[in-house]
């Protein structure tokens, strides 16, 4: 079974991923990371473990309009993505919005994690606003891509609870500790056959989630 991760920088939740491969305990393998920055620190871990890497820059898509460029940049991505031949596309901290065609070719095999327990604070900058609400519970969610961003069906969360001298640091990194635990267990689940999303929503083992 094959994986292609999408990252745009530090790409710890990639290195978790590589360490779950690395101890046969992913389901699959990691066959190419594909970054929008040359410069994500992601990119040396894809390396150190062997794995090939390509970049895609945005840049060379700045020719029209806002969205006519985005079709151009995902058709592009999805170019070097399918030669790849994936099960399973993994977003891991690439932080691009993607078009609807993009999302709709990967129905189903696309997935992200995000640095809250969704549906609470879908899009930017979760922790500060978190702490800024005085949240007491939060935590990260994996699901599965749909055209509503941060929206998709929730395969796993993970909660923290938040201490009284937490500061968004603090709380990343704490969250972040767990996204390491739940994004190869969810990957594993995917590749193993099972999770399954359909018509009628998301099923682990055949049961509703
Ligand atoms: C994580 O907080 C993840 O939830 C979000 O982007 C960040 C990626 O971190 N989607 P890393 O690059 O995996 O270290």
């Amino acid at each position: 079974r094959r994986i292609v991760v999408l990252i745009s920088g530090s790409g710890s939740n990639l290195q978790a991923l590589l360490d779950a491969m690395e101890h046969d305990e992913l389901g699959g393998n990691v066959v190419a990371v594909i970054s929008n920055k040359p410069d994500a620190y992601g990119l040396e871990r894809a390396k150190e473990a062997d794995v090939l890497t390509e970049v895609v820059e945005p840049s060379k898509f700045r020719h029209f309009h806002d969205e006519r460029d985005r079709e151009l940049y995902d058709a592009e991505l999805i170019r070097v993505i399918d030669h790849h031949q994936p099960d399973l596309v993994v977003l891991a901290g690439f932080m691009r919005i993607l078009t609807k065609s993009f999302v709709l070719r990967y129905h189903g095999r696309l997935m992200n994690i995000h640095p809250s327990l969704l549906p609470a604070y879908k899009g930017l900058d979760t922790h500060a606003r978190l702490l800024a609400d005085s949240g007491t519970e939060h935590g990260a969610s994996v699901h599965f891509v749909t055209e509503e961003l941060d929206g998709g069906p929730i395969i796993v969360q993970a909660a923290v609870h938040v201490l009284p001298d937490d500061t968004k640091d603090t709380l990343a990194e704490r969250v972040l500790s767990r996204e390491h635990l739940i994004y190869p267990m969810a990957v594993r689940w995917f590749l193993d056959g099972r999770l399954q999303l359909n018509d009628s929503g998301l099923t682990l083992d055949g049961h509703a989630l």
